[in-house]
């Protein structure tokens, strides 16, 4: 695909779903686009980008496609198990009331484990978990509390699967009481985020196509909205370089704490973002398994 190709693709697929792909890394991005491409329609990439129009079935593949969904409960055992057993009980010796944002939630597994969590080290207490994806279609599975396949419930520990989770048929539910915890709510991440006062903000397998430019704008507005002292929690691959700077530190592999002495404090939405999610359409951002 050559630049002008993949130019006219990018302002097709940013006016007709709000994907910005200024966004992402473009070697990586042009060569994905062009395997599917190839694979779904064996159609040169201009005249596929003209069907796009006219075509809602091949629109809806392609945003699939962009889309990666792939979520699971406790993703990551090790690091989830950091959370459980010396992260969360930090925070629980502060408050009683922690306010807890997933970010990029996808199937909504990632919030149903932190309520599990919670409900384990502080019944009584009076948490709250918002989560956020930028997809609709994702949101409506997350909400209704699955079903869920068998592997993407595989990482629940035992004590917590016999609690809260429902089998049905050969698939599985979160039982209602784990249900009602989690807030959802559609959100745009290269938006800046949604509210403020968090105690820990959870932003997993997100970034991993982003620009420096998109992730600089994320972790610089995550900082932002921590309290100080709160908790942002990455995923394995997404270690966070220039962290002292944006004024955290790193308490543990994926976890950085805020120090209350950051340039971060200072939120980024007046920063030029021409790539970064003010263009007429939300720019959503590709996601990595
Ligand atoms: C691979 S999933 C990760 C889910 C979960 N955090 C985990 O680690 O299992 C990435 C999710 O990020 C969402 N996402 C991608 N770009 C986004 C954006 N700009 N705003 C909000 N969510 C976005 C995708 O829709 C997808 O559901």
């Amino acid at each position: 695909m050559n630049d002008l190709e993949y130019g006219y693709l990018k302002s097709k697929i940013l006016s007709l779903t709000g994907i910005n792909l200024d966004n992402y890394k473009s070697g990586q991005m042009r060569r994905r686009l062009e395997g599917f491409i190839d694979r779904t329609q064996g159609l040169d990439v201009t005249l596929y980008s003209k069907r796009l129009d006219q075509n809602p079935e091949l629109l809806q593949d392609l945003q699939d496609f962009l889309t990666i969904n792939v979520s699971e409960f406790f993703r990551d055992t090790q690091a989830f198990e950091v959370l459980q057993t010396q992260v969360i009980p930090l925070m629980l010796k502060r408050s009683q009331r922690l306010n807890i944002w997933s970010a990029g939630c996808s199937i909504g597994a990632e919030p149903y484990s932190l309520a599990m969590i919670l409900r384990k080290l502080s019944p009584g207490g009076q948490h709250r978990i918002l989560a956020t994806d930028l997809d609709e279609k994702i949101l409506a599975k997350a909400k209704a509390g699955g079903p869920y396949s068998a592997a993407e419930v595989k990482g629940v520990p035992r004590e917590f699967a016999d609690k809260h989770l429902v089998a049905d048929g050969g698939s599985y539910r979160v039982a209602e009481h784990i249900r009602q915890r989690v807030e959802f709510r559609r959100h745009d991440l290269l938006t800046g985020p949604p509210e403020s006062g968090f105690d820990l903000i959870v932003c997993r397998n997100v970034t991993i196509y982003f620009t420096s430019k998109a992730k600089d704008f994320l972790y610089s507005g995550f900082t932002g909205a921590l309290k100080d002292e709160g908790v942002l929690f990455l995923g394995g691959t997404e270690a966070l370089l220039g962290f002292q700077e944006l004024g955290l530190k790193r308490i543990h592999t994926s976890f950085y704490q805020k120090t209350g002495h950051g340039a971060a404090d200072i939120h980024p939405r007046g920063v030029s973002q021409s790539a970064v999610g003010t263009t007429d359409a939300p720019g959503k951002v590709l996601s990595k398994v």
